[in-house]
């Protein structure tokens, strides 16, 4: 039997380049070795504030851009996580085996209680818990995230622990799967490539917007004038070409970067047309596929009853275990 794999989305808009390099397309290729879920995770995203009336197309725009970006529905499921409630009550029962203090550590809890003061309210500070309960209701071992993410992995691993000492081997440990993609950088060279900072390249972008963030990046800081030698490896731009470009391409770029061969306008000239053409089949699928409701629904239902399933089994193996029914 193929080991299980969970992962969540936010349905948060915009993906853009670090999440596409940093997890979508890990995503892709851990599909052909993992009996593979993914979620749109809504009640994750509720507890920031947002928009109720276009909640729904994001959810579902998530869901287009994934598939567009090469997640095959025949070959993974993809489903809403609130279509299964199971998730919300296992949640509040791995909440009696989880540490407040564990939560209170948490990176992204205090990040986002800090970004937003104006409702620091429960389910911010027990969303690990949720994702825990994500990932251990389907058993999953595998769980493809970013680096942000880990922190969260290990505390449901703590979980576990915790809830097999207490009440006996009921789950199994997850581990977080890292991609080759760690840290992409935003268009500034400096922040991590993120939304709010707006230093993004988004992956439904047009291709002259793409070109033209670009030509605006920062790249090497030293090399100001087009005659002074580069130094790649303190390049932005020259970083991001390891994703995009061929071996001999990035050997050519280095070497005439070097000394002063090539400009920072032709080395950007070079990436863009390779990101332009890895996204734009993507960006034109996904613009198609997003209004395709009935399409998206369909694939979301089969995902939810499969995904309903599995939690309702594991569900009662836990009420068992735990002396409720
Ligand atoms: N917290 C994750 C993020 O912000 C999303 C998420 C929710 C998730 N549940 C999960 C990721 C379970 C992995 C497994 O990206």
């Amino acid at each position: 039997m193929e080991k299980r794999l969970f992962s969540g989305i936010q349905p948060s808009g915009d993906i853009h380049l670090g999440n596409y390099l940093g997890a979508l397309k890990n995503w892709v290729a851990l599909t052909k070795e993992y009996d593979s879920i993914f979620s749109v995770v809504d009640y994750h995203a509720i507890t920031i504030p947002y928009d109720p009336s276009v909640m729904q197309q994001k959810i579902l725009d998530a869901v287009a851009v994934c598939i567009a970006a090469g997640l095959d529905p025949n070959n993974c499921t993809l489903f809403i996580q609130s279509t299964v409630p199971e998730h919300t009550e296992l949640a509040w029962i791995l909440g009696t085996v989880t540490r407040m203090g564990d939560l209170e550590r948490m990176t992204q809890y205090k990040q986002k209680s800090q970004q937003f003061n104006q409702n620091i309210n429960l389910g911010l500070f027990a969303y690990p818990v949720l994702q825990a309960a994500d990932i251990v209701i389907y058993k999953a071992e595998a769980v493809p995230v970013g680096e942000d993410q880990v922190q969260h992995i290990e505390l449901t691993r703590e979980i576990v622990r915790k809830f097999n000492a207490t009440f006996g081997d009921t789950f199994p440990e997850p581990q977080a799967v890292l991609g080759k993609a760690r840290r992409i950088l935003g268009l500034d060279g400096q922040a991590k490539m993120s939304k709010s900072m707006g230093n993004t390249i988004s992956l439904t972008e047009p291709a002259q917007v793409i070109q033209m963030k670009l030509n605006k990046a920062v790249t090497d800081p030293a090399r100001i004038r087009r005659t002074d030698p580069g130094n790649p490896e303190i390049c932005n731009i020259f970083s991001l070409h390891q994703y995009f470009s061929s071996e001999d391409e990035i050997n050519h770029i280095s070497f005439e970067c070097r000394r002063a061969g090539i400009g920072c306008i032709d080395c950007k000239k070079i990436l863009g047309e390779h990101i332009i053409a890895e996204l734009s089949p993507i960006n034109e699928t996904y613009q198609t596929m997003r209004h395709d409701h009935d399409y998206l629904r369909q694939i979301l239902e089969t995902g939810s009853q499969r995904c309903r399933t599995i939690a309702q089994e594991t569900m009662a193996t836990v009420r068992e275990k735990i002396g409720l029914r």
